[in-house]
């Protein structure tokens, strides 16, 4: 394994302008605005060129990237319940090879001139994947000649739901969460957020492991385990049984982890996730401690919803006079 290289500045792409009420900052990387899309739901961004303007938001992260290609759960991998979304993807994603020859290619030449920040969600079913699939991207980021050749971070996926072997474990177990991270860290100098579930019994004190191990940030939450049963069938409604759950049912899941971890760890970034559909919703992570927010179920729906969400923050913003930068933690919560 390669030593880590020291931090690379952000992305040659264009800058967060700092003077931007919306305009944040995170483990060193700018972005022009807080709203990014989550992991999984917006697939290598390829999808939604053409439906959406990636250029305009903060952030995409990706979908998972294992090291071999993954076929993924049985169907039906998703099913609606009142409140949100339950699925059982089961990870599947076209592999290390695939995403470093052609997605990712495609996706940071597609945002040369944007700032928009590009995340890659990371997954693996031992230990030593991550830092595999993470080496294997760096490798083709140090030969290519391109404007943006590399990620701007990475995301470490450690609590999965709904996956055999390599999921929630991961992150649940402080030793094995502390080997991951250790592992991604050596072969990599650029920024990495840990995903954790909120199914751990005491996040702040995983997300301390993941810190301690040499992560920069924190990425809260993944969906909650869950299951919706087809009452006719006498069946789980997905392929694979149980699954995750997310959309707004999770909202008051995901602020509440992002506050006890903020509290924590004054000062780690956070990537609230989970259950946002409004620009209300996002101010609920900011001032929980978030400084970027994701949305995933509610822009799979919408996927024109995270445009409008970054215009309505703008305009509270301009109506409350205040940046994002000054909201972000700013929960006033007497004890
Ligand atoms: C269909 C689907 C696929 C997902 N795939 C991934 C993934 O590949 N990696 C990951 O870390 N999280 C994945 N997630 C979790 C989301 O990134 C997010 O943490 C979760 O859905 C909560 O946000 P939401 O309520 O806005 O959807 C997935 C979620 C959904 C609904």
């Amino acid at each position: 394994m390669t030593i880590a290289s020291p931090p690379p500045t952000p992305a040659a792409a264009g800058r967060a302008r700092s003077d931007d009420p919306l305009a944040v900052e995170a483990a060193g990387i700018a972005f022009a605005n807080p709203i990014i899309l989550a992991a999984g739901t917006a697939g290598y961004g390829r999808e939604l060129s053409g439906i959406v303007a990636l250029d305009k938001l903060g952030g995409i992260v990706t979908k998972a990237v294992s090291v071999a290609p993954r076929v993924g759960a049985p169907a039906p991998r998703v099913a609606d319940f009142p409140g949100g979304m339950i699925n059982a993807i089961g990870l599947a994603n076209p592999g290390l090879e695939s995403v470093r020859n052609d997605q990712l290619p495609w996706l940071l030449d597609h945002l040369a001139d944007a700032p928009t920040r590009v995340i890659v969600n990371v997954v693996g079913s031992a230990v030593e994947d991550f830092a595999t699939v993470i080496a294997g991207l760096e490798d083709v980021a140090a030969r290519r000649s391109a404007a943006r050749a590399a990620p701007d971070a990475y995301e470490l996926n450690v609590s999965c739901p709904n996956v055999r072997a390599g999921g929630m474990e991961f992150g649940a177990d402080p030793a094995t969460l502390r080997a991951v991270v250790a592992g991604a860290r050596a072969v990599t100098g650029r920024p990495l957020f840990v995903k954790l579930s909120p199914a751990l019994s005491d996040i702040a004190a995983a997300a301390r492991v993941a810190i301690d191990a040499g992560a920069n940030g924190l990425t809260l939450v993944n969906t909650v385990p869950g299951l919706v049963v087809d009452v006719e069938q006498r069946r789980p409604a997905l392929g694979f049984g149980s699954g995750g759950v997310s959309g707004s049912a999770i909202l008051p899941v995901g602020v509440l982890a992002t506050w006890k971890v903020s509290r924590a760890l004054p000062g780690v970034p956070i990537i609230g996730v989970g259950g946002v559909a409004s620009a209300t919703d996002a101010l609920q992570y900011i001032l929980a401690g978030a400084t970027v927010v994701a949305v995933g179920t509610a822009a799979m729906r919408d996927p024109r919803l995270p445009e409008r969400i970054i215009a309505d923050l703008a305009r509270w913003c301009a109506a409350h006079r205040v940046t994002v930068r000054q909201l972000t933690g700013a929960l006033e919560w007497p004890a």
